[in-house]
């Protein structure tokens, strides 16, 4: 690629197409009201640019799509299942690849085969379902953050890293009760930062002198890599596989969500360097996921997940989808939105507290301005704030708001185009003027587990 520009192309040409629905603001409201202002009730048909993930929603690529149709659907052994072994232990160095419908179950085999009730699961920050699979067992799920994203401006290079002081003062008083840890790259839950080489090298000297093993959540490994070498000029020159196969060669094992950065519409993996637990594992899935070279998919997802693997490192996509997401960033930004910075690996966060200051958390200034981002724009997007992460007094009832009100627009990998990027920056101009007349929220029915998921509301 001859980088002379200054513009950073989609490095792609398109070859199959599916329309964008295109409703009016009039319908949109309709399906609001219809969906009790939840964005999880709209039906998909309603929703113009669907920015509610990054997971299981990427364009798989002709060379993927050809895969699909060598795939090899024999129950045990297959020639995917090979295959997608190789390209595992290639990028891993990991000898044991166990594949998964997705990332929550291996997160759940992981859990159920290491962890005991009354032991803990520390971190950087657990995702949803890998703290919910920890509570499972009986166990707590702690999290470190490093304090860098306490400050939504900071420009922290690398914010998703592990607070290593906390990390060693929990592990000074409390060693025995820790079963593992698990670093998150990129860090989803703090606005998709990446995570340093040093320390994740640091976090497992650490481990290591109490003999508790690493696991890596690499849903996101690659664009964690690419954010290592574009901020850390050490690994300026270096292949960004390499930089993902050094921060693998820290680890005792990792777990993915093959539905990111493997471009896979399903799919995950554990990978193990251990002998035992491989077999531990292996044992335990038959019952739930299957057979241990299928663990769950087709021959033919295995295979697609296997070319993945392989395009998600090159370095032009790469360079692409980084950049895209922090102009995207940039353009909220000047549209007088305020976003989480420096731009992460995935998604651009706005904060919403600091852009609707004048609604307060317990009437979720998040789920406000997702609605109008939808009413106005047709995005879907998800808050991230204290409907998802608050939790209520026990006593009182009263809700305790959590540390940040954010609304997060996810770019599956591969689907929207500049101009799409372009026309909701337009929009978002145009909604930045009349910020002051949105209101707030309250429930009509609220679910009592996972509540963003299927609580009704109703403006306030
Ligand atoms: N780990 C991380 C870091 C994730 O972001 C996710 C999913 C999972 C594990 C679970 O994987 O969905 O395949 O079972 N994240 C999606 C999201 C849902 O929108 O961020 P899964």
């Amino acid at each position: 690629m001859d980088y002379r520009y200054k513009t950073i192309i989609e490095p792609f040409r398109i070859k199959s197409v599916e329309p964008l629905p295109m409703l009016s603001r009039a319908e949109r409201g309709l399906a609001l009201e219809k969906a009790y202002f939840n964005l999880f009730a709209l039906p998909a048909r309603t929703v113009t640019f669907d920015l509610l993930t990054d997971s299981g929603t990427s364009a798989m690529s002709a060379h993927q799509w050809a895969g699909i149709m060598e795939g090899d659907e024999s129950y045990a052994g297959s020639a995917s299942f090979e295959r997608f072994e190789r390209a595992v232990r290639d990028l891993t160095g990991m000898e044991f690849v166990i594949p998964t419908h997705q990332g929550r179950s291996a997160e759940y085999l992981l859990m159920k085969s290491l962890v005991k009730s009354g032991q803990v699961v520390v971190g950087n920050t657990h995702f949803d379902t890998t703290r919910a699979n920890i509570e499972l067992m009986g166990a707590e799920a702690l999290d470190f953050p490093s304090t860098a994203n306490q400050d939504s401006e900071s420009l922290d290079p690398f914010k998703g890293d592990i607070d290593l002081e906390k990390l060693a003062a929990h592990l000074k008083a409390n060693a025995s009760r820790v079963a593992l840890a698990i670093l998150t790259i990129t860090n989803n839950a703090v606005g998709g930062q990446p995570v340093s080489p040093g320390n994740i090298e640091a976090a497992r000297n650490l481990l290591k002198t109490h003999g508790i093993p690493l696991f890596l959540d690499c849903a996101r490994f690659a664009e964690n890599a690419f954010l290592v070498k574009a901020r850390d000029a050490h690994y300026r020159d270096w292949p960004v596989k390499r930089i993902a196969q050094e921060i693998f060669a820290l680890a005792d094992g990792a777990l993915m969500s093959a539905k990111k950065d493997a471009f896979g519409n399903i799919g995950g993996f554990l990978a193990v360097r251990s002998p035992k637990l491989a077999r531990d594992i292996r044992n335990l899935m038959v019952v739930t996921e299957g057979f241990p070279t299928y663990g769950g998919l087709a021959g033919r997802d295995l295979e697609a997940l296997a070319i993945g693997l392989s395009e998600v490192v090159d370095e032009h996509y790469l360079a692409y989808r980084i950049r895209s997401i922090e102009y995207f960033g940039e353009g909220i930004e000047r549209a007088g939105f305020k976003t989480i910075k420096p731009s992460g690996g995935h998604a651009v966060y706005i904060d919403a507290g600091a852009s609707l200051p004048h609604i307060p958390p317990t009437e979720f200034p998040g789920l406000s301005l997702s609605v109008a981002l939808f009413r106005e724009i047709g995005i879907r997007s998800v808050e991230v704030g204290t409907l998802m992460l608050g939790k209520k007094n026990e006593k009182t009832g009263a809700e305790i708001p959590a540390p940040k009100e954010l609304v997060r627009l996810a770019m599956p990998r591969r689907v929207y185009t500049q101009s799409h990027a372009d026309y909701m920056i337009e929009g978002m101009a145009q909604l930045a003027n009349t910020l002051g007349s949105l209101r707030g929220y309250r429930f009509t029915e609220e679910a009592p587990v996972l509540r963003h998921f299927t609580s009704k509301f109703a403006p306030l």
